[in-house]
């Protein structure tokens, strides 16, 4: 698409209170940047400028979106305010319109960005904003309008008790002609207030100059900003309910939406379930036919077909279950391939391991994978049967087709095929306990 689009992302969020830039402050786990340059990219828009801070220059997360959304990334030095940074990143004579984002409002869709930029096109306007009707206008500039034309926008702080309670709020997002942008934007001054360039002030400008300047409505849901944690726990649930529409959109059965937290990117297959209070971390694939019981949570990891994990149990990263595999509760996976219809059914810690097929992991069994120091791996072969409450301490390598006794502490490689036992021997004494029995009531009795 022959459009620019220019991201204001050099705030610091003073008001969010976090350590973190703001627009790298996330929801479903990812980054509000990394929302918004998904939703840019599937418009095919190829021509993305994100003004940021130095120190978010430096910053592995951006450096890291960069090889996945190839954007030009424009340092604004002093942030003097939302005209200031938008003109960093926007020439004189730019061929194409611009499209200009804020950093801090990732829940905007391609859907409605693509019928804005259609609407820009086919009514021929210069200037065209993005107005929406707030439940709390609170912080939000308001649209002073009158008909179909917008006049000018005022900051919330500088209302002075005009009366704004119906006014439209400004989104943030501005269309411009690619002509008008860098005139308008160098034309903003210093506002009284607090000496900040208000990117909003381009409103009256254009108007002065005699330009088409129009609003478009978009809802809430899709242009709140967020400058506090609490405007980021509401866009939250927001972007929840929307990834829990599309997973069921796409036949996913999720049994109760709003106690399931799904990141941006999980990928969910055919004939899913997920059950209640299910926690996806980032970079989780589900596929086909699985089944996700209550109170489990997964992180950085794939399920293959067939498969069913949980209730209680925790997927941790760089693992990958098989088909047809059964997690059972409280089983703990870690950085472990488990081939195709294992099973670890109950109360087990498997870590850095390489599980083959059909293999079964009694109760309670414990891959032991550190010394303290270093971290081990445990090789078990196919059809191999670890019994309940074994130890298997790592670096160590089971065969396949090997039954290892219940209670077992493993440290020895075992070939294919053996019975492995490690563990002390019993001894019954007959008629003994009762022997015991009878001197424990004595000693008791002459107490
Ligand atoms: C801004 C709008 C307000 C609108 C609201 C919508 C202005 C003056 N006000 O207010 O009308 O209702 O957004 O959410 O534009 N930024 C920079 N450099 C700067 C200053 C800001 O890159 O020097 C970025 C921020 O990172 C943020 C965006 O611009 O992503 C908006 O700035 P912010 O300070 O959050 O503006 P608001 O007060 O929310
Ligand atoms: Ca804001």
């Amino acid at each position: 698409m022959n459009i620019t689009t220019v991201i204001l992302a050099a705030g610091l969020g003073k008001r969010m209170r976090s350590a973190t830039p703001k627009a790298l402050n996330t929801l479903a786990n990812a980054p509000f940047l990394e929302i918004l340059l998904h939703e840019i990219s599937a418009l095919a828009i190829t021509d993305i400028r994100v003004v940021l801070s130095e120190d978010m220059l430096k910053h592995l997360i951006v450096s890291n979106l960069q090889k996945k959304y190839p954007f030009k990334a424009i340092l604004q030095k002093d942030r003097l305010g939302t005209a200031h940074a938008a003109i960093q990143a926007i020439n004189q004579g730019e061929k194409n319109p611009i499209l200009i984002l804020n950093g801090d409002s990732p829940l905007i869709t391609k859907r409605t960005l693509k019928s804005m930029i259609d609407r820009f096109e086919s009514e021929a306007f210069d200037v065209l904003n993005v107005g929406f009707k707030a439940k709390n206008p609170k912080g939000y500039g308001r649209l002073i309008t009158y008909g179909d034309d917008l006049i000018e926008i005022v900051e919330d702080s500088h209302l002075d008790g005009k009366k704004a309670d119906n006014a439209l709020c400004n989104s943030g997002i501005y269309i411009i002609k690619g002509e008008h942008a860098e005139p308008l934007l160098s034309k903003v001054i210093p506002n009284s207030v607090n000496q900040e360039l208000y990117i909003t002030d381009i409103i009256k400008l254009a108007n002065q100059a005699g330009l088409k300047v129009s609003f478009s409505n978009a809802p809430e849901r899709e242009v709140c900003g967020i400058n506090t944690q609490m405007q980021r726990a509401k866009a939250e649930k927001l972007m929840q309910k929307r990834l829990a529409k599309e997973a069921m959109e796409n036949g996913v059965k999720v049994i109760a939406p709003d106690t399931v937290f799904f990141s941006y990117d999980t990928k969910l297959g055919e004939n899913v379930t997920i059950h209640q209070y299910v926690i996806f971390g980032a970079n989780v694939t589900v596929e086909n036919d699985c089944e996700i019981m209550p109170f489990t949570h997964i992180e950085k990891s794939t399920i293959d077909s067939d498969t069913a994990i949980g209730p209680f149990a925790r997927i941790r990263p760089n693992s990958a279950i098989g088909k047809g595999c059964k997690i059972g509760n409280f089983v703990e996976v870690k950085a472990s391939k488990i081939g195709d219809g294992s099973k670890a059914s109950h109360l087990s810690y498997i870590g850095d391991a390489n599980i083959g097929e059909f293999v079964n992991i009694g109760a309670g069994t414990i891959f032991c994978n550190y010394d303290g120091f270093e971290k081990y791996k445990t090789e078990i072969g196919d059809n191999t049967l670890v019994g309940a409450n074994s130890a298997l301490v790592a670096p160590v390598k089971i065969g396949k087709n090997v039954i290892i006794g219940a209670g077992s502490t493993v440290t020895e490689d075992a070939q294919d095929g053996s019975l492995v036992i490690a563990r002390a021997r019993q001894t019954n004494y007959q008629q003994k306990a009762q022997l015991i029995k009878d001197r424990k009531a004595k000693k008791k009795s002459e107490r």
